[in-house]
């Protein structure tokens, strides 16, 4: 990639879905000593991110970002510190255009200054939003090309700090798909790690389906890979608008997508299923599964989608995913899902833990909203899996 950082999709937190504004360096650090009291640290939820809303209206009179010391009476250093001091990572937010969503003071403009003051703060991840775009800066340019350069402005003001710092860039998400879309795509892996795709996410189930639909369009997957990551935005897990059952779907295709695996929630308040949905070792082991494909729509149907994404050791993990509001029993097949030949594979169902045999068979009775995810297997002395690994583009 091009800082050789993310190398796997970063996990941890970002507030925004759950608390948006509502934010001070308390929650932040409640929610570092939450990630390693409850063993999330452990299991690589690593980062602590702030989202908007940290700076003021308005820069010092040497141009730099004003800290909201209402919310941080600390300031960002401390808050670093003290996430540092717990094995932690710490992430902020700004914009690369004139202000920040929220209207705070963007970063276009004072991109070096800014990143110095990042790394002085010992920031690790910086998440570059695109509201209030400089277009008019750039007449005759198209919106891709001021993408472009805003978007490379920042990323060489981060390299030129020194300190390693995660990029994740806004801009393809307010394009979502269209013409600019496609162009800012061509460049967006090499100035950063991660990007958003589309929509903000939002607590109910229409939310997740939409973030899914986005990141699993089909001409998105080459785009991911080691150090460069299709961002289909937050975890909802462990907040009320979602059902258990819609919450394990949102962990099992944010993790077949090779997505970043961001908590949006309470985290000291995170305890029971939700905590276990984000815990299971084997879900997590797809999304951080070191070949860095993502998981591609191998079949669809009457209201379900098959997936399979490519696992370093040759393994599929494989997501049976019923969109309807009824049970239905979703059926595929090895040579379906990537495997060559005819040989037996070995399915283990990485919710439930069961492992069973098959002659290609792969199949499942689905709740409503619900996924199975498998770990699929050649049985040994079967074919071998297929070595096609088409989703996967190698960057330098
Ligand atoms: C839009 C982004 O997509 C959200 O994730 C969040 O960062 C808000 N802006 C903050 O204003």
């Amino acid at each position: 990639s091009y800082n050789g950082l993310a190398l796997t999709p970063p996990m941890g937190f970002n507030d925004w879905a759950k608390y948006e504004c509502n934010i001070n360096e308390n929650l932040f650090m409640k929610t570092g000593d939450a990630l390693v009291a409850k063993g999330l640290s452990k299991l690589g939820y690593t980062y602590v991110n702030v989202d908007d809303c940290w700076m003021q209206k308005t820069r010092d009179a040497n141009g730099n970002l004003q800290v909201d010391t209402a919310l941080f009476p600390q300031g960002m250093k401390a808050l670093g510190d003290h996430l540092h001091a717990e094995g932690l990572k710490f992430g902020i937010y700004e914009d690369a255009g004139t202000n920040t969503c929220q209207g705070a003071a963007g970063s276009y403009g004072h991109f070096d200054q800014d990143a110095r003051q990042y790394a002085s703060w010992g920031v690790d991840y910086l998440k570059l939003d695109y509201c209030y775009q400089p277009l008019s800066d750039y007449p005759g340019a198209s919106a891709a090309d001021v993408a472009k350069i805003v978007y490379t402005q920042a990323s060489e003001a981060l390299r030129k700090t020194g300190r390693p710092i995660v990029f994740s860039e806004s801009a393809p998400a307010y394009y979502f798909d269209n013409s600019t879309f496609w162009q800012i795509m061509k460049w967006i892996g090499n100035e950063g790690n991660l990007w958003r795709v589309g929509d903000d996410i939002a607590d109910n189930w229409q939310s997740v389906l939409t973030n899914y639909e986005q990141t699993s369009m089909l001409r998105l997957a080459p785009y991911a890979g080691p150090g460069h990551w299709n961002d289909a935005d937050m975890l909802e897990v462990g907040n009320p608008g979602l059902s258990l059952t819609e919450q394990q779907s949102q962990f099992t295709l944010w993790s077949e997508l090779a997505s970043p695996l961001l908590l949006s929630t309470d985290v000291g308040a995170l305890s029971g299923a939700p905590l276990a949905i984000v815990s299971n070792k084997d879900v997590i082991a797809v999304d951080q599964d070191k070949l860095g494909a993502q998981g591609t729509v191998v079949q669809t149907g009457g209201g379900y989608d098959v997936l399979s994404k490519p696992l370093a050791n040759g393994d599929r993990a494989v997501v049976l995913f019923n969109k309807n509001d009824r049970a239905q029993t979703i059926t595929t097949h090895a040579t379906t899902v990537g495997f060559s030949g005819t040989g037996n594979v070995t399915l283990k169902d990485l919710v439930s833990k069961k492992v069973t045999t098959s002659t290609g068979t792969i199949a499942a009775t689905v709740p409503p909203h619900g996924t199975v995810i498998y770990r699929v297997s050649p049985t040994h002395g079967a074919s071998a899996p297929s070595a096609t690994v088409l989703s996967v583009t190698q960057r330098s």
